[in-house]
This record gives C-alpha cells, structure tokens and sequence, in this order.
C-alpha cells in the first residue's frame, strides 16, 4: 500500500523513459516529484534504443501473458505522443508505417510462417504477404520471398522521446538532479523514507525504483527487495539515407536484423543481445553480423556512409518481463526491467505507476508483474 498524500513527495531514482514518464504524470497531478540520474537524463537504454513499438513482431513463444500489457501500451502510443509534443513543444516522430518481417529463402518462409501461426492464435492483426507485395511496399527489398505485415507496430524516435519527456517533466515542475547518484535507498521500519544521493539524504514518502538494468544494485535494499535484473547488451549502428529519398519506409526485420528508418534519414540497424555484464565495448563480430545480414536484406546499404556505433544494456528481469507496483517495503514502488519493450511500454507504465501512486490501487494489467513472482516458493 503506498501512503502517498497531498503534502508527501515522491523521489524517482533513474531519469529514463520509465522515471521521467512517471514524473511527468505525477508532477501534472500536483506532487512534488525528485528525479535522480547518476549521469544525464535519458543517456542509458533510453538513448540506445531503437523505437520500436513492436508488440506484434516481438511476440516470442511463452512470452503471451505479456500481450495484454504490451499491446495496451501500444493502443496508448498515439494520445500519449500527441499529449506529450504539445506539453514538451518538442517533436517525438511517430511514424505509423508498420512493420514487415521478411524471409529470403525457403526457409525463413517457413520459419515466419510458423511464428504467423502462433501470432493468429493469439490474436493479434498480422497477415502474410506473398514477395512481390512486399516490393509493392519496399521496392529495395529485392531478395524478399514473402513476409508477416504487422500494421499496428509502428516506431518512435527513443532520443526525441526522452528529451521531450525531460522537457514536458521539468516544464511541471519535477525537481530534475542530473550527475547525482542515488548510493541508497532509506528504509526506515519496513518503509521507504527518501535516497541518499551525492552524499546527502532526501527523504520522500514513496520512491520509485526506475534505474534500468542498474536497478539491482542500487544499495540499501535487502535481498527480497533488490530486483533481479541484469543488463542485456545490445550493439547497434546507424547509416545515413538520403532523407528525400530513403532505402525503406517501413521498419524492416530480417533474419538476425532489425531496419528502422528515421525522418532524418538516418537507418538505425540493430541489434545484437549479449550476456556481457556492463561491458559496453564494441566487437568486430557484433557490427560484423549486423552489416551482413542488413546487407543481406537491402543490398543497398552497401553504399550508405557509417554514421554512429554504440551498444546499450536492456533491463532484463529474471523471466525478461517487467517488474511493476509495490513489493515487501512499503512506499517503494517498482518500475524496471523493461527489456526489449521498454519504449513501446513507456505510456502504460507511467499510467500504471503514477495511478498506484496517487490511489493506491494496481491496474489488474499490472498484476502478474509484481516483484513478488520471484519470491521463492515455502517446502
Ligand atoms: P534507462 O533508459 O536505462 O534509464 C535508467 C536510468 O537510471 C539511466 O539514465 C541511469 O543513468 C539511471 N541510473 C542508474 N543507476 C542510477 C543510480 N544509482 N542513481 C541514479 N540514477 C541511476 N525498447 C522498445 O520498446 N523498442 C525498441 O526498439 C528497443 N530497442 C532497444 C535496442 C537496444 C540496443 C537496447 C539496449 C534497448 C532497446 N529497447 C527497446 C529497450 C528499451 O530501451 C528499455 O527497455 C528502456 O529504455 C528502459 O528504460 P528505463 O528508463 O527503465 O532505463
Ligand atoms: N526491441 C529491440 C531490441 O531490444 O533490440
């Protein structure tokens, strides 16, 4: 139960898309909001992203109780965007194009017609188009034998998203403290009462727990209440198209690949998924395996100026599902290990978190994603 009243304040421990939306929420609401960020706002998996909004694409077999809350947060993506510009006055680039998965060969036909099938069952709007619909679509995916149309997954610029939620958080009223380090959270009688954070304490009635894949070791936290999440490097890079005259249009996966196409023109290629710690170090296999199989489904990237490289760390939780709401210290909320969905879940996180906050109460979506599901089981 989190005791939240009109004259408490809520510290946020993490600056990414999940603690800056969440502090925009409340701050809209009238509570005194505190958000730390060990170095600046929306510089961790946030900046590193792709965009995706890709509750249909990323479906993967025992992942379908994720569903509900992945694609509730993508029906929420269009308001949110449109509420979000006009508070920040800052530009997000929604682009509702879609996504096509293609095969090349045979057996990728049969592959993603396998997964097609596991799609439909669930539910979900996803159709199959034969190879020359795909060209109809994307004339420079020559080598495409057929594809999964997924019309609903759409893309969002992550670093246009981040600023503008900086901005829309900041413009009401959220105390925004860059470079600070929460080194603990206070708990005091089985509750939470603040952070100490560059060697000072603050202290709050809830605090947030949104730190990303550095969520575990935050200190203060008893083992019961640390979350179990690791950071799962991802390498990515991004090529330069001419922005009048891009490559694709759509977000394009292929074997090994994903494609995302920006205003800019920028070509956003990722992304690997390591079990690497917190080693952010480029490999020559990593960007290797990227550029072949991009290559491979759009030969002409071949021709297009390398522009960026970097690598990122999704918050992956024990079963690679979010945790959210309270968990066995009253007042600290959970709000991590996102994973590969983070962005797309950006919107039902924020709703989720800030109505828990302010009433008390956990959407029944938000149920099955409580910390207490990796509480061991008593003999
Ligand atoms: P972060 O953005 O990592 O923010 C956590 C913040 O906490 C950081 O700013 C960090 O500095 C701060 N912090 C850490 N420790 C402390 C401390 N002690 N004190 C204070 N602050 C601290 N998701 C999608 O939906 N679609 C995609 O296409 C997609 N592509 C991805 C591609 C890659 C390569 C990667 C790495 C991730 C991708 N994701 C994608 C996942 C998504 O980026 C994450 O799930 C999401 O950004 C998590 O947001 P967050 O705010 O929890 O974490
Ligand atoms: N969701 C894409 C990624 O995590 O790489």
């Amino acid at each position: 139960m989190v005791a939240y009243s009109s004259d408490s304040s809520v510290i946020i421990v993490g600056a990414g898309v999940i603690g800056l939306s969440i502090a925009w929420r409340l701050a809209r609401r009238g509570v005194r909001v505190t958000v730390f960020d060990k170095g600046r706002a929306g510089s961790g998996a946030s900046h590193a992203a792709a965009g995706m909004l890709a509750a249909c694409t990323e479906l993967e077999p025992g992942e379908e109780w994720l569903l509900p809350l992945n694609r509730r947060s993508q029906q929420l993506w269009p308001a949110f965007a449109a509420e979000l510009e006009s508070a920040a006055g800052l530009p997000v680039d929604l682009r509702e194009e879609g996504t096509l998965h293609v095969a090349l060969n045979a057996d990728e036909q049969a592959r993603l017609r396998h997964h097609l099938a596991l799609q439909e069952k669930t539910g979900l709007p996803v159709t199959w188009l034969s190879g020359r619909e795909v060209r109809d679509r994307e004339p420079m995916l020559a080598g495409a034998t057929g594809a999964v149309w997924s019309p609903q997954d759409h893309q969002v610029d992550n670093r246009k998203l981040a600023a503008a939620l900086r901005a829309a958080a900041t413009g009401a009223g959220v105390d925004l403290r860059e470079e600070t380090p929460v080194e603990r959270i206070l708990v005091a009688d089985g509750r939470a009462a603040g952070v100490e954070a560059g060697g000072e304490r603050h202290e709050a009635s809830v605090v947030v727990l949104a730190a990303g894949a550095w969520s575990r070791g935050i200190g203060g936290l008893t083992p019961d209440a640390r979350p179990p999440v690791r950071p799962v490097k991802g390498q990515m890079l991004a090529l330069g198209m001419d922005a009048a005259n891009p490559l694709i249009r759509h977000v394009v996966w292929a074997s090994g690949v994903y494609l995302v196409p920006r205003r800019d023109g920028r070509l956003i290629v990722g992304a690997t998924a390591e079990e690497r710690g917190f080693d952010d170090r480029l490999t020559a296999g990593g960007i290797l395996s990227l550029l072949q199989n991009a290559w491979r489904a759009l030969p002409g990237v071949e021709e297009l100026p390398l522009i960026e490289t970097w690598a990122g760390f999704r918050p992956g939780s024990r079963d690679d599902a979010p945790i959210l709401g309270p968990g066995p210290v009253d007042g600290l909320v959970y709000a991590t290990g996102h994973h590969r969905n983070g962005i797309l879940l950006t919107p039902v996180t924020a709703d989720i978190v800030s109505r828990f906050i302010l009433d008390g109460a956990l959407d029944a979506l938000a149920r099955p994603f409580a910390l207490e599901r990796f509480r061991p089981v008593a003999a």
